[in-house]
């Protein structure tokens, strides 16, 4: 089985990444694949069908490969940031990139990290995408804050928070749960 996981953030080395590299450890441990995919160290172009804007072959080749990891995924995570109430608008972007056939009928995943008062409505508006995407949104979701975070003395995040150890793991285990026992395939 084969995961993906999507960080929205603007910002690298982010504490959304930080939540992804936690899950993509808990995931590992179930001896099950996951890759990350971190919108801040791969950039996307912006969605243009106007042709009148030359694309660089980088942009060109993250948003291909993107294409590729979410067409393979068994179950999709989707981390953001907490921009203005709601999700980021780069993540919005790379949804934008993807169609109803990279999510049709697989378990996604939701969480997102706030700076300010914590808010899962970013969660709450991405579980509208979702479904339109015909993607199955699962139930537990993650909503932490920066204060949830320690850093390293190598200055990158990780999750400190005892209590969000324990809802993502739990998180990952009805993940997978759900894509190891999918009722749905012949809907796909
Ligand atoms: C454009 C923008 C809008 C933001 N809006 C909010 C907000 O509405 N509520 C909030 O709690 N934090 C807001 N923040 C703060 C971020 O949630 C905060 O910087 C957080 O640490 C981002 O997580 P990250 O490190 O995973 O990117 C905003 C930050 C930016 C850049």
């Amino acid at each position: 089985m084969k995961g993906l996981i999507i960080v929205g953030s603007a910002q690298r080395g982010s504490h959304t990444n930080a939540l992804a590299q936690y899950l993509k450890d808990q995931i590992e441990s179930h001896n099950e694949e996951v890759t990350i995919f971190d919108l801040a160290e791969q950039p996307l172009h912006t969605l243009d069908f106007t042709g009148q804007n030359a694309v660089p072959e980088n942009y060109q080749n993250n948003a291909e490969r993107l294409r590729n990891l979410a067409r393979e995924a068994d179950f999709i995570i989707l981390g953001t940031p907490n921009y203005h109430g709601s999700y980021s608008g780069i993540l919005k972007n790379a949804l934008d990139h993807l169609t109803m056939d990279d999510f049709k009928m697989k378990p996604v995943g939701l969480v997102n990290n706030s700076g300010g008062i914590v808010s899962a409505e970013p969660l709450s508006h991405l579980r509208l995408i979702v479904r339109s995407l015909l993607g199955i949104a699962v139930p537990t979701q993650i909503a932490t804050h920066d204060s949830d975070y320690d850093k390293r003395e190598d200055g990158t995040f990780y999750l400190s928070n005892d209590e969000f150890q324990l809802r993502a793991k739990l998180f990952i285990d009805q993940i997978l749960s759900f894509a190891n026992n999918s009722p749905y395939e012949h809907l796909k």
